[in-house]
């Protein structure tokens, strides 16, 4: 590359062909299994206004406070890339009436695509990312966090992703949420003078979010720390612990873990994470829970909902180590011609081609380089079948085919015998 080149934005990466193949691997697994469970897809817009993140996520969120992309628009509205897919979702649930037309209507989405975040990039952490996310409307039932718990598994299984641990936690309802914070917080108040400054920020802002922390000064306090599981309240101690006989009937393995708190206000209940270790300090690849006031606190009715999102970059750095056989290997005909400013009788019989064999690729080489080198690269591409159309083949309407079994010798043959050759062949 020259020097001087326009490079892509930090934290936003390209995907190259080669790792393409992994994006289409995951993407089919994803829709297959959507399918499977009757999950109706949505596409929704990239851009949104800034208030319904702020409203959803939570001011004291690090999502809202440093990582949007957020821009004054013409018009003079704040607008910004969406960081997340469910304050979209929830956001159209309510603008169409999908999910309350004078009553709850019962409803599972999926979406896919591009995420934006102004994180500090690092390995498994880009500024533009793509989520595959479920989520369910009008279901307040442990079966519904079940059988989304068990679809995440179902995908991770289809991927052959074996290392991938259930992390659970309930954060109980608004009350519990707020009983525990003023717990955690007394907690840490008394021992402020071990906290970093950017500790002490979060112990005033967003206490639950230390919880999470992997700093080493407070690891040893994380353990002492009565856990949120501890505070809360009957009904929703009840309800977790009915998911998680559930989960034990069904065997899916869960590690009970204090420090799944989420990074975004709108949760209540069953939170998780499925992590992968070995992708080191971000290691999250699903993440998810219930937000049963979201769609009211949006503007809508009242309707519980549950649902998660899965980081796809975080899914292909795994399963760029395992061994798949991918179907790519489509066979692909390099049609080699001559004359290309005076003739299209390769463009004219590639084009008949792919009609006729739409299973089948066929790669027109550059017509207007020499011979030897059209031959060159064809041979890359395929160095058993190849098409070539000379001077003499247009006169005569002829095609010269170059196959293995004839050494790569030319044969001349008709059109009708190409057909015969082809469909006997590949067809
Ligand atoms: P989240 O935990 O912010 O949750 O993101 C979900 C997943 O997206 C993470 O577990 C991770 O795999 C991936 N991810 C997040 N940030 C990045 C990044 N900067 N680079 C690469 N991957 C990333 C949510 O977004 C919620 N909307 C999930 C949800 C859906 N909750 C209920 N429904």
């Amino acid at each position: 590359m020259k020097t001087n080149a326009i490079q892509s934005i930090k934290g936003f990466k390209d995907i190259l062909p080669s790792e393409i193949k992994y994006y289409k691997y995951i993407e089919k697994i994803i829709f297959d299994i959507s399918n499977q469970y009757a999950i109706n897809e949505l596409r929704l817009p990239f851009i949104e206004k800034s208030e319904l993140f702020m409203k959803s996520i939570g001011d004291n969120t690090d999502i809202v406070n440093k990582e949007m992309y957020n821009f004054i628009d013409k018009n003079g509205e704040s607008i910004c890339l969406r960081p997340e897919g469910t304050a979209s979702v929830v956001r159209s649930v309510i603008e169409h009436n999908l999910v309350y037309d004078r009553g709850l209507k019962k409803q599972k989405y999926m979406y896919y695509g591009p995420m934006f975040r102004h994180e500090k990039p690092q390995k498994g952490r880009y500024r533009q990312f793509n989520q595959f996310g479920i989520e369910y409307f009008g279901f307040s039932d442990t079966n519904s966090d079940l059988e989304l718990i068990i679809l995440g598994g179902h995908v991770f299984d289809k991927l052959g992703l074996k290392n991938i641990k259930l992390h659970i936690n309930s954060l109980g309802d608004k009350n519990d949420k707020k009983k525990y914070a003023g717990i955690v917080t007394k907690f840490f108040t008394s021992i402020k003078s071990k906290l970093d400054d950017y500790q002490l920020n979060t112990l005033n802002k967003n206490p639950l979010r230390l919880l999470d922390s992997k700093k080493d000064n407070i690891k040893d306090i994380l353990e002492q720390i009565p856990t949120m599981t501890d505070t809360l309240s009957n009904e929703s101690k009840t309800r977790f612990n009915i998911l998680l006989d559930k989960l034990d009937a069904i065997g899916i393995d869960y590690i009970l873990d204090n420090s799944i708190v989420r990074g975004l206000d709108y949760y209540n209940d069953t939170v998780f994470e499925w992590r992968d270790m070995s992708l080191g300090s971000q290691n999250a690849v699903c993440a998810g829970g219930r937000y049963d006031s979201l769609v009211q606190n949006t503007g809508g009715n009242d309707v519980p909902a549950i649902g998660f999102a899965m980081g796809i970059e975080r899914i292909v750095e795994l399963i760029k180590n395992i061994d798949i056989s991918f179907d790519e290997q489509q066979f692909v005909i390099p049609i080699i011609s001559t004359l290309a400013e005076t003739e299209s009788y390769g463009v004219e019989l590639a084009t008949s081609l792919r009609h006729r064999y739409p299973y089948l690729s066929f790669y027109a080489t550059d017509s207007s380089a020499s011979l030897s080198s059209q031959t060159k690269s064809a041979l890359k591409i395929n160095d058993t079948f190849i098409i070539l159309i000379t001077n003499e083949n247009i006169k005569d309407k002829s095609i010269t085919v170059r196959m293995k079994e004839n050494k790569m010798n030319d044969t001349i043959l008709t059109n009708d015998e190409l057909i015969k050759l082809m469909d006997k062949s590949y067809g």
